[in-house]
C-alpha cells in the first residue's frame, strides 16, 4: 500500500440550504435544456440529461461546488456536465472552461451553449488518444494546459481517468494542481481496484478488469487498453498527495456491486496552500 493511500469513505449526507435543493431540482426536472442529438452522443450511454444532473448535484454536495466558482471541466466531451452548470453557475460571478480532443463535441457546445452563455467558452486540444483522437499531435503526457496559474476554483474530471493511462494521468494531476487557486477543489472519477473490485461478484459484468503486468493499471479489453482503464488501490491517492493536493472524500462507487450514490469511484481533493 501507498504511504499516502487513504480508506475509502462513507459519503455524508448533506444537507443543502432550501433554495440550493430546489435549484437542483428545478435544473434535474427542467426539459428545455439543449441535448445534442442521440447519434452524435460519443460519452456512453444512459440519459444524458439526468447524468448532467447527478453529477451536477455530487459537485455539490460532495465536492462543495459554489456558484461563483470558477469551473474547468477536464475532457468536457459534449457538454454533458456544462449543460446543467448553465443553470447553476452565477452569471456575472461564476464561469466555465472546458476543453476535449474530440472537436464535433467542442463545436456542438461552441455553438448552443457559448452563444447563450458567453462565459461557458469551449476549445479543442489535439492530444492523441488511441479511441478519441489517434491522430492527436500532442503526447498526453507532455501536455500542459493553456490557463494559468491558480486560475480555476473547482476542477471536473468525470470519466476521464478511466480512459488515461497511468502517465498521462500523472501529467494532468501536475497541471491541474497548477492552474487550481489554493483550495481549490478538484473532482475526479476513476475506477479504484480495491479488494472488493478485484472480485466479480457483484461487479458490472462489463468490466473484467485484468492487471497489466505489475499495475498500477488494469484494463477490461486489452485490445483496447483504454476504452476503460481502473488503477490500483492507492495509485491515485499517492498522486494526487505528490501533486499538491489533500484528499478530502474518496467514496466507491456501485461499479463493483456495493450500495452507492454513484457508479464509478469519485475522489474530491483539495489543493495544499490555502489559509489553515
Ligand atoms: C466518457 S467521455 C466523458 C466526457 C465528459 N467528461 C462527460 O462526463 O460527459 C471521455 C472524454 O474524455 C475525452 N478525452 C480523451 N482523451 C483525453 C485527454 N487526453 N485529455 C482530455 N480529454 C480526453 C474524450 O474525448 C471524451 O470526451
Amino acid at each position: 500500500m501507498n504511504v499516502h493511500a487513504v480508506p475509502s469513505q462513507n459519503v455524508p449526507a448533506a444537507r443543502l440550504p432550501a433554495e440550493t435543493e430546489w435549484l437542483l431540482e428545478h435544473i434535474a426536472q427542467n426539459r428545455f435544456l439543449p441535448q445534442p442529438p442521440a447519434d452524435s452522443i460519443f460519452v456512453g450511454d444512459g440519459d444524458f440529461q439526468a447524468i448532467g444532473a447527478e453529477f451536477l448535484r455530487h459537485f455539490v454536495t460532495l465536492g462543495g461546488l459554489r456558484r461563483s466558482h470558477r469551473v474547468l471541466d477536464v475532457g468536457s466531451g459534449i457538454g454533458r456536465m456544462a449543460v446543467p452548470l448553465t443553470q447553476y453557475l452565477h452569471p456575472e460571478r461564476g464561469s466555465y472552461e472546458g476543453f476535449d480532443p474530440v472537436l464535433d463535441g467542442v463545436m456542438w457546445c461552441t455553438t448552443t451553449i457559448t452563444a447563450a452563455y458567453p462565459r461557458f467558452r469551449f476549445q479543442k486540444l489535439d492530444v492523441a488518444h488511441a479511441l478519441y483522437n489517434p491522430g492527436g499531435v500532442v503526447s498526453g503526457v507532455e501536455m500542459s494546459l493553456p490557463y494559468a496559474d491558480a486560475s480555476f476554483d473547482f476542477v471536473v474530471m468525470v470519466s476521464v481517468a478511466t480512459h488515461l493511462p497511468a502517465d498521462e494521468l500523472a501529467t494532468y494531476l501536475r497541471e491541474i494542481s497548477r492552474v487550481l487557486a489554493p483550495s481549490g477543489k478538484l473532482f475526479l472519477t476513476a475506477f479504484v481496484l480495491d479488494e472488493r473490485a478485484r472480485t466479480t461478484e457483484g461487479r458490472d459484468a462489463r468490466l473484467g478488469f485484468a492487471r497489466d503486468g505489475e499495475g498500477p493499471c488494469w484494463f477490461a479489453n486489452p485490445q483496447a487498453p483504454l476504452a476503460a482503464v481502473g488503477f490500483d488501490d492507492g495509485f491515485i491517492d499517492e498522486l494526487l498527495h505528490t501533486s499538491g493536493f489533500d484528499i478530502g472524500l474518496k467514496s466507491l462507487g456501485h461499479w463493483r456491486g456495493v450500495s452507492a450514490e454513484h457508479y464509478q469511484d469519485v475522489f474530491v481533493a483539495m489543493k495544499r496552500g490555502g489559509r489553515p
